[in-house]
């Protein structure tokens, strides 16, 4: 039983050598991810502060983006799986390489919600984290997103009016 035991774990440990080995690459899932329009990306459509845009890069980009940048466990099945899913469902709501997509209002709307989400330590979601214990958003970045948030245009109709 105990020499069970120790090959499951020298297994484990291969197969997680194996993977650190393979390092990070980018996502070439199924299905594949739109080409990346560098003008549509938040950081040209939008010009935030440099704070917010390298917290955006590095704890949300590998899954609300159209260039992920996969841990080895991204190519592994089942877990492949999860992070593709992952992936597409988050890109679907929060995408911030195709900014250019949205109004002046809706891109205010969702940086709020992210403001929203770093300030409640509910994003990068959970079981992302032990796995990438760098990407934890500070107080320090969460307050430089929601202050960039609340500067951002209110709407367009409000801006004419007052004009
Ligand atoms: C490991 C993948 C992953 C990472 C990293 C990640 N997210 Fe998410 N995020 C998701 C998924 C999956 C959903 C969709 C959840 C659902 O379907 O309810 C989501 C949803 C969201 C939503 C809700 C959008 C909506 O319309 O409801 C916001 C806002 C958000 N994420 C912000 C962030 C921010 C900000 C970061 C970085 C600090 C981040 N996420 C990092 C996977 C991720």
């Amino acid at each position: 039983m105990k020499r069970l035991l120790l090959m499951v774990a020298l297994c484990g440990l291969a197969a997680l050598g194996v993977g650190l080995a393979l390092g990070h690459h980018p996502y070439q899932g199924w299905p594949p991810l739109p080409p990346t329009r560098p003008g549509a990306d938040i950081a040209m459509v939008a010009h935030p502060p440099a704070l917010v845009m390298t917290t955006l890069h590095k704890d949300c980009y590998n899954c609300h983006s159209d260039h992920p940048d996969l841990p080895w466990y991204g190519y592994v099945w089942p877990s492949s799986a999860q992070v593709q899913d992952d992936i597409h469902r988050a890109g679907a709501r929060l995408n911030f390489s195709e900014w250019d997509q949205l109004s002046p209002e809706m891109s205010r709307i969702r940086m709020n919600q992210v403001c929203t989400m770093v300030s409640e330590d509910k994003m990068p979601i959970w079981y992302y984290k032990p796995f990438h214990p760098e990407a934890k958003v500070t107080k320090q970045q969460a307050a430089a997103i929601c202050n960039w948030a609340n500067q951002m245009p209110i709407a367009l109709t409000t801006q004419s009016a007052s004009r």
